[in-house]
C-alpha cells in the first residue's frame, strides 16, 4: 500500500535568510565588543536612515518600543488623546496607555483599510495630542490628508510603518511622512533583525530627545554616567543591528518578491466578486506585507470558519485585526465609547478578512495550492 505524504503546512509569515545576514551577525558576534561595540548599530542607522530619506535613524529593541519613545520624546501625558485607527495590532496604541494618555480609535478607509482622513478629522477635540496613522499590511495611509488635518490642528503625527517597510507615496517612503516614523523588524516582517525596531525623524529636537530618553536620561556620549530624568532603556544589540544591515543590503530584492508573491495571488483571486484583496492607495505603492482577503459580507463566512477550513486544509492563516475597541483590553474605556457607531467600516469589515500565507517561502505552485483551497471553500459558501 502507498502511504500519502503529509500535505506541507504553509504558515502565514516568515523571513528570506541568506549568507550575508549569517556573516554579519557572526562577525559582530566574534567582534563588535569593546571599542568596537557600537560600529554596526551605527552602520545601520546610517543605512537605515539614507534610504528612508530621513536626518535621523535610531535602532531599537522594538517597534513598540518606537511608538513609545515618540509619544514621550513629544510630551504626550496624562489629560491627552491620541487617536489610532481601529484596526491594527495593539501595539500602535499600547504604548499611549504607557504615558498615561487616553485612545481614541478612528475609522478606516474601506479600499485601504488605513486610518480614514475624515474619521480622524471627526476624532479631534481640545485634547488631541498626537495621531498615530498605520500603514496596514504593507499599504500607505493617505498620509498627505492625515498630515494636513494634523498640521492644521497643530497635532504630532507619528507614522506606524511597522509594516511597511519599503512602500511609495510619491517619491517619500513610508516612515517619512509624520514627524515620527516607526518600523518593525519582528521575524515577521518585511524586514527583520528577529526582535527590533527603528525610529526615523528629520527632528534634530526629536532624535535628541529620544537618544537621552532611550538610555536612562543620559546624554549621547557622556561618560559619567549622568542621569538627568528617568527614563527607558531602548537598544538594539550589535548582533540585531549587523543582522538587520545583511537584510537592508537586500532589501530590493526582498521587496520584489513581495510584489510577485501578490501578483500570483491576484491573478487567481483578483477577478472574484467574492473577496477584496489588499487595494493601494492611489499614486503609492504597496509592499503587501501581508496578502489579505475580505471576503464578500453577504456570503456570510465569519473570518474564525473561513480560518478553520484552511487549516483543515493545512493552510495557515490570521484573522484581519478585529477592532481595538473591541477588545476586552479597551472596550471599557472612554477612548472606545461609542467606536462601533462611529467606525462602521471597521467594524463591518473586521469579521470577514484573513491574512494569506505570504511568508519569502511561497512559490507560485503554494499560492496555486491556497488559492484553488480558497476559492473551493467559497464556491461551497455561495
Ligand atoms: C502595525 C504594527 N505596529 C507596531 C507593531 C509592533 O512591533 P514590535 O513587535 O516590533 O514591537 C507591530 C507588530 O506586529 C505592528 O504590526
Amino acid at each position: 500500500m502507498v502511504s500519502k505524504l503529509p500535505l506541507e503546512w504553509l504558515p502565514v509569515a516568515g523571513p528570506s535568510v541568506t549568507d550575508r545576514e549569517v556573516a554579519y551577525a557572526t562577525d559582530a558576534a566574534r567582534n563588535a565588543w569593546y571599542s568596537g561595540a557600537g560600529d554596526y548599530p551605527r552602520r545601520f542607522e546610517e543605512a537605515y536612515a539614507r534610504w528612508v530619506g530621513a536626518a535621523h535613524a535610531i535602532s531599537l529593541p522594538s517597534c513598540t518600543s518606537g511608538i513609545h519613545l515618540a509619544l514621550a520624546a513629544a510630551g504626550v501625558g496624562p489629560g491627552d488623546e491620541v487617536i489610532v485607527p481601529e484596526i491594527t495590532w495593539i501595539a500602535s496604541a499600547a504604548p499611549v496607555h504607557y504615558v498615561g494618555a487616553t485612545t481614541v480609535f478612528a475609522d478606516i478607509d474601506r479600499e485601504t483599510w488605513c486610518l480614514d482622513p475624515a474619521s480622524f478629522e471627526r476624532a479631534i477635540t481640545p485634547r488631541t495630542r498626537a495621531v498615530i496613522p498605520v500603514d496596514l499590511y504593507g499599504n500607505m495611509a493617505d498620509m498627505p490628508a492625515i498630515r494636513a488635518i494634523a498640521d492644521a490642528a497643530g497635532i504630532t503625527v507619528i507614522e506606524d510603518a511597522a509594516q511597511a517597510h519599503g512602500a511609495m507615496l510619491g517619491d517619500g517612503r513610508a516612515g517619512s511622512f509624520g514627524d515620527v516614523g516607526v518600523f518593525s523588524f519582528h521575524g515577521s516582517k518585511i524586514l527583520t533583525t528577529g526582535e527590533g525596531g527603528m525610529l526615523v525623524t528629520d527632528s534634530d529636537r526629536l532624535a535628541d530627545r529620544c537618544r537621552v530618553l532611550r538610555d536612562h536620561g543620559r546624554a549621547p556620549g557622556d561618560h559619567r554616567f549622568i542621569n538627568g530624568e528617568v527614563a527607558f532603556k531602548y537598544k538594539m544589540s550589535a548582533m540585531q543591528a549587523a543582522f538587520g544591515l545583511g537584510q537592508l543590503e537586500r532589501v530590493d530584492e526582498l521587496l520584489a518578491r513581495k510584489v510577485e508573491i501578490f501578483g500570483w495571488y491576484r491573478d487567481r483571486l483578483g477577478e472574484t466578486d467574492a473577496l477584496a484583496l489588499n487595494t493601494p492607495l492611489p499614486g503609492s505603492s504597496s509592499v503587501f506585507w501581508m496578502v489579505t482577503a475580505v471576503v464578500d459580507p453577504a456570503l456570510g463566512l465569519p473570518k474564525e470558519t473561513l480560518r478553520r477550513l484552511l487549516a483543515d486544509e493545512r493552510i495557515d492563516s490570521r484573522p484581519f485585526f478585529s477592532p481595538l475597541s473591541s477588545q476586552p483590553a479597551y472596550k471599557e474605556t472612554p477612548g472606545a465609547r461609542g467606536a462601533a457607531e462611529r467606525n462602521p467600516v471597521a467594524w463591518a469589515l473586521a469579521p470577514f478578512g484573513v491574512n494569506l500565507p505570504s511568508g519569502y517561502n511561497m512559490d507560485e505552485g503554494r499560492v496555486d495550492r491556497v488559492c484553488t483551497t480558497l476559492l473551493r471553500i467559497l464556491q461551497e459558501a455561495s
